[in-house]
C-alpha cells in the first residue's frame, strides 16, 4: 500500500514536476488534490518540455492513471486545452480521471478574482488571476458548482442563480462592473459537459481500491507549504491546503495509508506574488539565481522572488507535514559562488529566533542570520551518485539535511530527467 505524498517545502515552483516524473515509471496513480491550474510544472521528458498547469504530471509517463481529486478546482477551458495540447503532441491522455465532487471554476469567479485584486490596490495578494480564491470561497460558502452539476441542467442552473445573486450586486454596486447572466454561463458550462464525460469517476472509490491492491499512489501537490492558506504567511497564501494533510481530504483517503511524505525544497529560495520573505535579495546574488536558475512563473510569466536557503521553513515544513525525505532540487543553480550563505534563525527585533514565528507581524519583522558555507566551481550536472558531488557541494546538502530535520534523498542536479541523485529510494 505505497501512498506517496510529494509537495512544496518553500512557497512553492520547487521543481515538483521533475520528482514527481522521475517516480512516474514506477507509479500506477498520479493524483492532484488541491489547486488549480494557478500550479505550474515544466517536466522535461527526452528533449521535450511540457508546461502543465492543471493535469498531474504523470499523464506524461504511459501506465499510470492520472486523477484529479475532489480538492482540485478546475477550469474547463484550460483543462481541455491541455488536454488538447497533448494530444496533438502525440501524449494519449484517456485514462485521466476526474472526481464528480471537484468544483469548477467558472467565469465569474475568474472576474472576481480580478476585480478583487484591482480594488486591494497596494495590498494586493499577487494572485495568478486564475479564480483559484473566489472559488473555494463559493465551495465554503456552499454555493459552488461541482463537475456532477454539469449533469444535471436544472440543478446547474438553480446553483449558478444562487451563486450569481450576490456576486452581481457586488459587482455592478461595488465594481462599478457589468452584470454577469446566469444564461450565458449555464450555456458556456453545459458545452464542456459532453467533452469531460469520459473522465468523471467516483476518483476516491478508484483510489482507495488501488490502495487495497497494493498499488502505487502518488499525491502531488501544487503551490507549496509557505503557500497554505492555514499554515502559509496569510493572507499571502492560496486558498487551499497543499500540505500533507490536504492530500488525505483533497483525495479522500486515510491518514493511516500515508506511507511517506516527500518535501520538495529548493537549494535556495523563490516566491512569487507578495508577502513576507526573510532571505529575499534585492541585489546582482539575487538577479543571479533568477538568471541561472530560470526563476520565471510557468502560469504567470511572472519574474520570481529570489534568495538563499532558509533553513527555519525547511523545518518548520518537516514539522506541519511530517515529512520522512526531502528531494533537494537545482543544486546546479548554486555552482560558481565562493560562499553561499544560509539563513540558520532569525533575528526578531533583537532576539535569535530559531522556529517560524506563529505571528505574521514577527515574521514580518524577521531578519536571517547567515552561515556562510563553502562554495564549489565544478560541474555538477554529470554527477550520478552523492560522492560524484564535489566535497563542498556533498557539506553543502549534509548541512541543509542537518538543519532541515529530515534526510535528504534525492537531488536534482539538472532540469533533464536523469539529471537526479537517488540516494534513498522513494519506493
Ligand atoms: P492564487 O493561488 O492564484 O490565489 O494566488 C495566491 C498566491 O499564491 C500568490 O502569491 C501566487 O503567486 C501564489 N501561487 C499560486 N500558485 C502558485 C504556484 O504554483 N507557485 C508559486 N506560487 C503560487
Amino acid at each position: 500500500m505505497p501512498a506517496l505524498v510529494l509537495l512544496g517545502a518553500q512557497w512553492g515552483d520547487e521543481g515538483k514536476g521533475k520528482a514527481t516524473d522521475l517516480l512516474g515509471g514506477s507509479v500506477d496513480y498520479v493524483v492532484r488534490y488541491q489547486g488549480g491550474n494557478n500550479a505550474g510544472h515544466t517536466v522535461v521528458v527526452g528533449d521535450q518540455k511540457y508546461a502543465l498547469h492543471l493535469l498531474p504530471s504523470g499523464i506524461l509517463s504511459p501506465g499510470c492513471t492520472p486523477v484529479i481529486g475532489n480538492g482540485v478546482v478546475v477550469d474547463p477551458s484550460v483543462l481541455l486545452s491541455e488536454l488538447s495540447g497533448l494530444n496533438e503532441r502525440g501524449v494519449d491522455t484517456s485514462k485521466l480521471l476526474i472526481s464528480g465532487n471537484a468544483h469548477i471554476i467558472t467565469p465569474y469567479n475568474v472576474t472576481v478574482d480580478k476585480v478583487t485584486e484591482r480594488f486591494l490596490g497596494k495590498r494586493k495578494i499577487g494572485t495568478t488571476g486564475r479564480g483559484i480564491g473566489p472559488t473555494y470561497a463559493d465551495k465554503i460558502n456552499r454555493v459552488g458548482i461541482r463537475v456532477q452539476d454539469l449533469y444535471d441542467e436544472s440543478i446547474l442552473t438553480q446553483k449558478v442563480e444562487a451563486a450569481l445573486d450576490v456576486k452581481n450586486q457586488m459587482l455592478t454596486k461595488l465594481y462599478n462592473r457589468r452584470a454577469i447572466a446566469v444564461e450565458q454561463v449555464v450555456e458556456e458550462l453545459l458545452g464542456y459537459a459532453e467533452k469531460l464525460a469520459p473522465y468523471v469517476a467516483d476518483t476516491v472509490l478508484v483510489l482507495n481500491e488501488a490502495l487495497e491492491q497494493d498499488k502505487v499512489v502518488l499525491f502531488e501537490g501544487g503551490q507549496g507549504t509557505l503557500l497554505d492558506i492555514d499554515h502559509g504567511t496569510y493572507p499571502f497564501v492560496t486558498s487551499s491546503n497543499p500540505t500533507a494533510g490536504g492530500a488525505c481530504t483533497g483525495a479522500g483517503v486515510g491518514p493511516t495509508k500515508i506511507s511517506r511524505v516527500i518535501g520538495i525544497l529548493k537549494a535556495y529560495t523563490t516566491r512569487v506574488g507578495a508577502g513576507p520573505f526573510p532571505t529575499e535579495l534585492f541585489d546582482e546574488d539575487g538577479e543571479a539565481l533568477r538568471r541561472i536558475g530560470g526563476e520565471r512563473g510557468v502560469t504567470t510569466g511572472r519574474d520570481r522572488r529570489c534568495g538563499w536557503f532558509d533553513a527555519v521553513i525547511a523545518r518548520y515544513a518537516t514539522r506541519v507535514n511530517g515529512l520522512t525525505d526531502f528531494f533537494l532540487t537545482k543544486l546546479d543553480v548554486l555552482t560558481g559562488w565562493e560562499q553561499i550563505p544560509v539563513c540558520v534563525a532569525y533575528e526578531i527585533d533583537g532576539r535569535r529566533v530559531e522556529e517560524l514565528p506563529y505571528s505574521q507581524t514577527d515574521f514580518h519583522h524577521a531578519k536571517p542570520v547567515y552561515e556562510m558555507l563553502p562554495g564549489w566551481n565544478e560541474d555538477i550536472s554529470k554527477a550520478k551518485s552523492f560522492s560524484d558531488l564535489p566535497k563542498n557541494a556533498q557539506a553543502y546538502v549534509k548541512a541543509l539535511e542537518e538543519m532541515s530535520g529530515a534526510p535528504i534523498s534525492a537531488i536534482g542536479v539538472g532540469p533533464g530527467r536523469d539529471e537526479t541523485i537517488e540516494i534513498n529510494s522513494f519506493l
